[in-house]
């Protein structure tokens, strides 16, 4: 099966398995994914908001278009990566993500990774990195890979939060460029 018919079986089993029903009875759409299934970065946020729930495609609002801007300072399109989030459905007023949702959706998104195969998984923002890296403080390990189970993760602080917030901004764009030396490294080590 190709990778395109892999991902949209685990987007079946997700209706299928009545996974987080109560978000599901309030969201217009399930929102999976976007981009490449053969990238070599997997972005993962944290939940869709109102334009994603609308769009049914993660990051088309503001911290979207920041996604993209940042994508384009490094020479990359949406088509080059793929974006997913933790949760996929939207919490109702955007709501943080509850723990139990992330843990419902959890075995879905390794799925995802385990399909798409990345080489680099780029967490975006707090909710997406604790499932990953858990105990540690992203103010603390942001821009920095870490290595887990056979995966690289690469902790980033998430656009919506550095949107309205000069210095994260800052931090994030600058973490940001990295992100091809980083696959560069990872590319040399694995020949
Ligand atoms: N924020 C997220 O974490 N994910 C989206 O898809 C949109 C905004």
């Amino acid at each position: 099966m190709v990778k395109q018919q892999l991902l949209d079986q685990i987007r079946a089993d997700i209706i299928a398995h009545n996974v987080c029903p109560d978000l599901a009875k309030q969201a217009t759409n399930l929102v999976m994914g976007d981009g490449n299934p053969d990238a070599d970065i997997l972005f993962i946020g944290e939940a869709p908001g109102k334009h994603e729930d609308m769009q049914g495609k993660p990051f088309v609002g503001a911290a979207g278009k920041f996604l993209d801007e940042m994508l384009h300072i490094i020479g990359l399109k949406r088509e080059d990566v793929y974006i997913s989030n933790i949760v996929k459905y939207r919490p109702p007023n955007n709501r943080d993500p509850l723990p139990q949702e992330k843990t419902a959706f959890w075995p879905y998104l390794l799925r995802q990774i385990k399909v798409i195969e990345p080489k680099l998984i780029v967490t975006l923002g707090r909710h997406s990195m604790e499932n990953f890296l858990p105990g540690l403080k992203i103010s603390n390990v942001h821009g920095q890979p870490k290595r887990r189970g056979g995966m690289v993760i690469l902790p980033l602080f998430h656009p919506a939060a550095a949107l309205y917030n000069n210095s994260m901004r800052d931090t994030l764009l600058e973490d940001f460029k990295t992100l091809p030396k980083i696959l560069e490294l990872i590319n040399k080590e694995r020949k």
